[in-house]
């Protein structure tokens, strides 16, 4: 028999099994009942800036019903120049306004984001999704963040979204003015779109106040000394991710990631008899990991939520170790999970945010090339913070992979 002829996409001049390819985590959103204390721990404690507010009731139907609800605002968040690496949303706001759907109660995920290298890339998307049954609740173009988009969802009701031209945020800290806003799209956009030179052309031929964007207001003194920086706090975040997610059906998360996502995987392993998979989107050991629910509460952690962790790298290991003592000097509640379960980073150490999301600090992640394996033979760290050696030894591959770029502060 013959055997059948996989079908293969052209993602500039090379073909692929999908008709785009992510490369790497653009942001991460979690729905939180308290964002107002989850504004204190992801800024104050960690160091993220607010991008933009967004009123979510500014233009809903519900307005005043969902005033009375809480603080109505969407925060964008980010570390570095995108316009958002990070998302906090008042979960209840944001299911009162009908965006929840039919998501279960413990996917506490408000989208896991993907980077792909062009807009075409996003518009061949759609069909492809859409020809794998793959629910997309909305296409455009979203305002604040300028960024073209599709939102795929996961079997298990984990909003994915995948984009392309985020906007960045330069020296000045000011996000784009809102006056600017006015070329976002509800609807799968027709393509070529001009570019965004173009489009401040024509903002500045309107005569928009380029300075009137948002930008955070940063109340922490820069008293800490961080590699000849002053900066809030003895660290800087220099990467996002990698996600942990618990699975109802790991199989069925692990081959919709790598068959319709196109994520790589890394290796998978047995523990304690539960397997584990670890998928890869760059030269990262993962970037997202797969975990069976029935872990969930063997390792102690929340049943409010299916995320197990989200990671933040920062700079260096001596930072690692300053954050780890900063964070608990101002009440952060750190939870213990085996290393056993994170191949590729080394030293970690899990901080709660006021909502019960474990946070992953660590400064290394292992690198994988061009043959696709992982390393071999690695050593066991100790687990406890308070066993950890003052300085580490290099590997092959220590402060390589993606690069923080710009100042820190
Ligand atoms: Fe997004």
């Amino acid at each position: 028999m013959a055997k059948k002829k996989s079908v293969r996409f052209d993602v500039g001049g090379v073909m692929l099994p999908q008709p785009f390819k992510i490369r790497r985590l653009g942001h991460f959103g979690l729905n939180v009942p308290d964002p107002a204390a989850c504004l204190d721990f992801y800024c104050e404690g960690l160091g993220f800036r607010i991008s933009d507010p967004l009123d979510i009731a500014e233009h809903h139907p519900k307005r005043d019903e969902l005033r009375k609800l809480g603080d109505t605002h969407m925060y964008f968040l980010r570390h570095g120049t995108d316009h958002h690496s990070f998302v906090l949303c008042n979960g209840i706001i944001y299911n009162a306004a009908g965006r929840g759907g039919d998501t279960p109660p413990d996917v506490t995920v408000n989208q896991m984001t993907w980077q792909v290298s062009s807009l075409a890339e996003i518009s061949r998307a759609i069909d492809w999704f859409n020809s794998k049954g793959v629910r997309i609740s909305r296409a455009g173009r979203d305002m604040p963040g300028s960024n073209w988009h599709c939102y795929p969802y996961d079997p298990e009701g984990h909003r994915n979204e995948i984009y392309y031209g985020m906007e960045q945020i330069g020296w000045t800290g000011l996000s784009k003015p809102k006056a600017m806003h006015e070329r976002g799209f509800r609807e799968r956009p027709p393509l070529p779109q001009m570019p965004e030179y173009e489009e401040v052309k024509q903002s500045a031929a309107k005569g928009v106040d380029f300075n009137s964007g948002f930008r955070h207001p940063e109340t922490m003194p820069a008293k800490y000394d961080v590699d000849g920086i002053l900066l809030p706090r003895p660290f800087k975040i220099v990467r996002h991710g990698p996600i942990r997610l618990f699975c109802r059906d790991l199989k069925e998360m692990e081959d919709f990631y790598t068959g319709v996502m196109g994520f790589t995987r890394t290796e998978a392993i047995g523990w304690k008899g539960h397997r584990c998979a670890f998928l890869r989107c760059g030269t990262e050991h993962h970037s997202l990991a797969l975990y069976p629910i029935s872990l969930r509460e063997k390792l102690g952690l929340s049943s409010h939520t299916t995320v197990m962790s989200f990671g933040v790298q920062v700079a260096t290991y001596r930072q690692l170790r300053a954050a780890v003592d900063f964070l608990k000097g101002r009440g952060g509640k750190f939870v213990e999970i085996p290393s056993a379960l994170t191949p590729g980073i080394d030293y970690s150490a899990y901080v709660l945010d006021p909502a019960g999301h474990a946070i992953q600090l660590y400064y290394y992640m292992e690198q994988i090339g061009w043959d696709g394996r992982p390393r071999l033979g690695r050593r066991r760290t100790p687990e406890r913070v308070a066993d950890w050696p003052k300085a580490v030894e290099p590997k092959s591959d220590t402060y390589t992979g993606e690069p923080y770029l710009g100042p820190w502060g």
